[in-house]
């Protein structure tokens, strides 16, 4: 059995639909800690048990029988350690055999700390590596999803305020990082390995100026502001100061080249190459 964590969130969601797609008799369930937004899964025939992170015992009994845990990391600015350390003690007590652990990518041997982030993922990783589970951790690079996030409700009218400086990303749809571990889980596969999921190019600042240019057909310039201004132009925009710092830091992290990577682990999943920021971002705004 296969069971999927977060399964209403916008990773989990995308993870068990593909796994459903991909294979319709797998005993396949998710786990929800918020039963009542689990009505679209069920209806496509997706089993969900009800858990939640901070309540071992819930925790427990929705592991049951589970053969495969594919465990989606907590949301930031919450008790992430705790959480995540009570499902992957969870996971030993009901002889689960392999955790797939969602975590982030980072340039080898780097000492850029993302707040929120970088430390708890990395004990996360420990703690997992150390439990005599088996495991991939497979270590994500920035969603597509986000990256129009940290752009701003505006930046067709203001331009591209992220500081990202000439730091370039292989940011990747969530869905298809979705897609990726739906098609891992299935796999026998990178055991005992971390793998990196990205896409096969990188794109700057100035790459999604000249995207967002072309699709608007006006120029979208690429401002390249600081920390600071950036910030004040997201809360201008009413995105909320914690998620403009937040989004600041995330760039900061393009900024330092923690996620630049060209790897065609995620493409050799997927069976072709992930969609290029290019149609994503096409996706998006025109
Ligand atoms: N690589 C990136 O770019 C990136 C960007 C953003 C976030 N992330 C990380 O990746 C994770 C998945 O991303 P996402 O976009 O799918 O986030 P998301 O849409 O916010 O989903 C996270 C899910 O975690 C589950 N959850 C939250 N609190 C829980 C609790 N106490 N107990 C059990 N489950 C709980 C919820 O699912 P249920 O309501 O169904 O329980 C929630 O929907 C995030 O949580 C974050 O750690 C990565």
């Amino acid at each position: 059995m296969i069971l999927v964590t977060g399964a209403t969130g916008g990773l989990g969601s995308s993870t068990l639909k593909s796994l459903i797609k991909l294979s319709p008799n797998s005993k396949i369930w998710g786990m929800s800690h918020r039963l009542e937004r689990s009505i679209e899964l069920i209806e496509l025939g997706i089993n969900i048990r009800k858990g939640n992170y901070l309540d071992y015992e819930s925790l427990v009994r929705g592991l049951q029988g589970v053969q495969t845990l594919v465990l989606i990391s907590a949301p930031a600015f919450t008790d992430r350690l705790v959480q995540q350390t009570n499902a992957v003690k969870a996971a030993i007590e009901c002889g689960v055999k392999k955790i797939i652990y969602t975590s982030i990518q980072q340039k080898t041997n780097s000492k850029f700390i993302i707040p929120e982030v970088t430390l708890v993922e990395n004990a996360t990783k420990k703690i997992i590596m150390d439990s005599g589970i088996g495991y991939t951790i497979v270590n994500n690079n920035l969603y597509a999803d986000s990256l129009a996030f940290f752009l701003g409700p505006n930046v067709l009218a203001n331009g591209i305020s992220i500081p990202t400086g000439k730091g370039r990303g292989a940011f990747v749809s969530r869905e298809e990082m979705g897609e990726g571990l739906a098609a891992l889980a299935l796999s026998n596969e990178f055991n005992n390995q971390e793998i990196t999921f990205s896409n096969n190019r990188n794109w700057s600042g100035e790459d999604i100026s000249r995207i967002l240019s072309e699709i608007h057909g006006e120029a979208v310039p690429f401002l390249n502001f600081d920390r600071q201004s950036y910030i004040r132009v997201m809360e201008q925009s009413g995105i909320p100061l914690q998620a403009a710092g937040f989004s600041a830091d995330w760039s900061e992290a393009i900024k330092n080249g923690e996620l630049e990577n060209c790897d065609a682990t995620l493409a050799g999943l997927l069976k072709r190459n992930p969609l290029s920021l290019e149609d994503f971002l096409y996706k998006i705004y025109s």
